[in-house]
């Protein structure tokens, strides 16, 4: 290719700003608009000049055209495009390359949340549910009621306990709203809960568990709660280091070692203790887990002797 075409081209200070921008990242052309503020049809002219020139290249992309650098330091005309991709950034595009590349990547772990498996964490989370025979749960430190929400879409009946009456009043306005009735409120202290209360079949303690006292007297009254052969679930924080969640959101407690809760669950009488951790995520200094115990089948009535031993009696 020409050089002293390639010269001429990029004279144009435009189009010098969009190669500098696709040397940089794979854009598409609603992408390059966004980030240099002007017209489309002047974009796309001047992608399709540097393309005519050799310069990027062009691939389709899950739907989108995405343009990218098409010469390396083999190419006679490197020099200039180093000139071009170290000039002073006048027009702060680089900055908001920066801020793109960053809201598409969190666009990409959101997929990733929402859209696996079959498309939705959701929807699987619905068909694991519509399995469950129907239970009647518990659910300790309901705060505001989203979790309460997706029990009662399949529980017989929910008992939300909080003993914060506004989280309670959200709660019961965010289920009022979707017209669910199999849920009954409680202001209550988790460390002493009212007497009263009809057993139950699941406990359901999600992210509650670091807010209170005392974690292990929290569990206890779980298993008063349940009847034999119920469920308890904990959804808990692993050992972390950000202080700042005590003042700000109320923690008393910096996250659990598993073993701890495991240890308490087993001190108040549960059995069949599981764990399961959530993958590390690098971009967030939090790591969830989660627990479940049964209480114990009613203990047997005494079985009948064996027939040998009977005879002697
Ligand atoms: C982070 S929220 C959990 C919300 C909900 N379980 C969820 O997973 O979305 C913690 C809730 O526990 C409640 N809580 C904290 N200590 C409590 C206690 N000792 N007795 C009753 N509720 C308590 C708080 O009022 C708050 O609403």
């Amino acid at each position: 290719m020409e050089l002293s075409e390639t010269f001429h081209a990029l004279g144009e200070p435009t189009r010098l700003r969009i190669l500098r921008l696709v040397a940089a990242a794979r854009l598409n052309v609603s992408e390059v608009v966004s980030l240099i503020g002007v017209a489309q049809s002047s974009v796309s002219h001047h992608l399709a000049k540097l393309k005519g020139l050799e310069l990027i290249r062009e691939e389709r992309l899950g739907g989108f055209t995405y343009y990218s650098l098409a010469v390396d330091a083999s190419d006679p005309r490197w020099p200039l495009i180093r000139l071009a991709k170290d000039a002073e950034d006048t027009h702060g595009d680089l900055a908001r390359l920066t801020e793109l590349l960053r809201r598409r990547e969190d666009r990409t772990s959101l997929n990733e949340k929402l859209l696996e498996p079959g498309q939705s964490w959701l929807l699987w989370a619905s068909a694991l549910s519509s399995l469950l025979p129907k239970l009647d749960v518990a659910d300790f430190g309901c705060g505001t009621g989203l979790l309460t929400v997706e029990l009662s879409r399949w529980a017989r009946h929910v008992t939300a306990i909080d003993r914060s009456p506004q989280a309670l009043e959200q709660a019961k306005a965010r289920l009022a709203r979707e017209k669910h009735q199999n849920v009954s409120f409680v202001e209550a202290d988790l460390h002493a809960l009212p007497a009263g209360l009809p057993k139950h079949d699941l406990v359901v303690i999600s992210q509650s568990l670091h807010h209170v006292n005392e974690p292990a007297a929290v569990l206890a009254q779980a298993a008063r709660l349940l009847g034999p052969g119920g469920r308890v679930v904990v959804m808990e924080l692993m050992p972390h280091g950000e202080a700042w969640v005590k003042a700000r959101l109320g923690h008393q407690h910096l996250g659990f070692a598993p073993e701890l809760l495991e240890d308490a669950l087993h001190a108040a009488g549960f059995t069949e203790v599981t764990l399961t951790a959530t993958p590390r995520d690098g971009s967030s200094p939090f790591r969830a887990f989660l627990l479940t115990a049964t209480r114990p089948p009613r203990a047997r009535r005494a079985s009948r002797p064996p027939a040998e031993r009977r005879a002697y009696r």
